[in-house]
């Protein structure tokens, strides 16, 4: 049976990016014919895919990537699981990157939510990345994730993912693989949310000395939450706290101290151990080395 696969995620500082880039060329180098999207700015674009998922004749794989923000996936990518539409011969692959603190309940909530609209999955994976709120730590929790080996475990999952709807008859992941967690690390882990980092993050302010109004901020912002009014003005109620706006700004107009945060993140690092930190998920008839560091 012919496969067309699609690839949509959201990236605020790249890591997720650049999976879903080499899941792209595996998928390309496979000969697999691939849609890209990215979530947040192009809603055209999204909705143009949900139309070719919903009326191609072959069968279909969605690969869906969020990065984990207070141990979930991103609203906006859950949002994008919920419009998937419903149709046979359908079958997803979540990924999420997570900044070594936890990686939370994000794969499990999104396997759940894609078993939820009808979709099979034929893998999953988490990979460890550089924590993209400690870009000026001394040492970064995750720093060089993603590195060569989580690439190669990558491509490895896309083309035993690939290999395995080419056959007739494939084998489907367990959801209940995705929940991973130890039970007591979940009851912690699950509670927590995005409005519980938005009072633990410091407010970011412009200082309207310093900006220029180049409009970096605004164009880098992941959800559209910045306007240039004349200064940058944030929409509390679509930002995600990506501080992509911070780390950017070419003038350092925001005056904002995240060192607090960076004990908090390492604590959390070192109560929810996790190893491997990276890890593709792949049906029993598949599994070829499942664990990575
Ligand atoms: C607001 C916020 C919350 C985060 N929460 C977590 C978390 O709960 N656990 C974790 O390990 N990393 C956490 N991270 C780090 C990101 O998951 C990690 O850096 C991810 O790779 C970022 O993906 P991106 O580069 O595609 O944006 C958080 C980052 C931000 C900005
Ligand atoms: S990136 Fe910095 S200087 Fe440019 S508009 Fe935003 S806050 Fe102002
Ligand atoms: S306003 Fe800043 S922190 Fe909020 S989502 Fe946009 S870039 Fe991220």
């Amino acid at each position: 049976m012919e496969l067309k696969s699609f690839v949509f995620y959201c990236s605020p500082a790249g890591t997720t990016r650049h999976l879903g880039e080499v899941i792209g060329q595996t998928l390309a180098a496979l000969s697999c014919p691939v849609e890209s999207c990215v979530l947040g700015r192009d809603e055209e674009r999204v909705k143009r895919l949900l139309r070719e998922i919903a009326e191609s004749r072959e069968r279909v794989c969605v690969f869906v990537g969020s990065p984990v923000y207070s141990s979930h996936a991103l609203p906006l990518v859950m949002d994008l699981i919920d419009r998937l539409p419903r149709r046979p011969e359908a079958w997803a692959v979540p990924f999420v990157t997570w900044g070594a603190a936890s990686s939370g309940v994000a794969l499990a909530e999104m396997g759940s939510a894609l078993a939820g609209r009808g979709y099979l999955l034929p893998g999953a994976a988490k990979v460890v990345a550089v924590h993209s709120l400690m870009w000026e730590a001394a040492s970064p929790a995750g720093a060089g994730h993603p590195d060569a080996a989580d690439d190669k475990i990558v491509a490895q999952l896309v083309r035993e993912v690939v290999s395995s709807l080419r056959t007739p008859d494939p084998e489907p992941l367990a959801v209940e693989v995705l929940s991973y967690q130890p039970p007591a690390a979940a009851a912690v882990l699950a509670p927590q949310n995005l409005e519980m980092a938005k009072q633990l993050l410091p407010p970011r302010e412009v200082d309207e000395k310093l900006c220029t109004q180049c409009g970096v901020c605004v164009d880098n912002c992941p959800v559209a939450a910045l306007d240039l009014d004349p200064f940058p003005v944030c929409d509390d109620s679509s930002c995600i706290v990506c501080f992509n706006c911070v780390r950017l700004c070419p003038e350092r107009a925001f005056s904002v101290d995240l060192n607090p945060i960076f004990e908090h993140i390492r604590k959390r690092a070192r109560t929810f151990m996790e190893s491997p930190a990276s890890v593709i998920f792949l049906p029993p008839d598949r599994l070829v080395d499942p664990g990575n560091g």
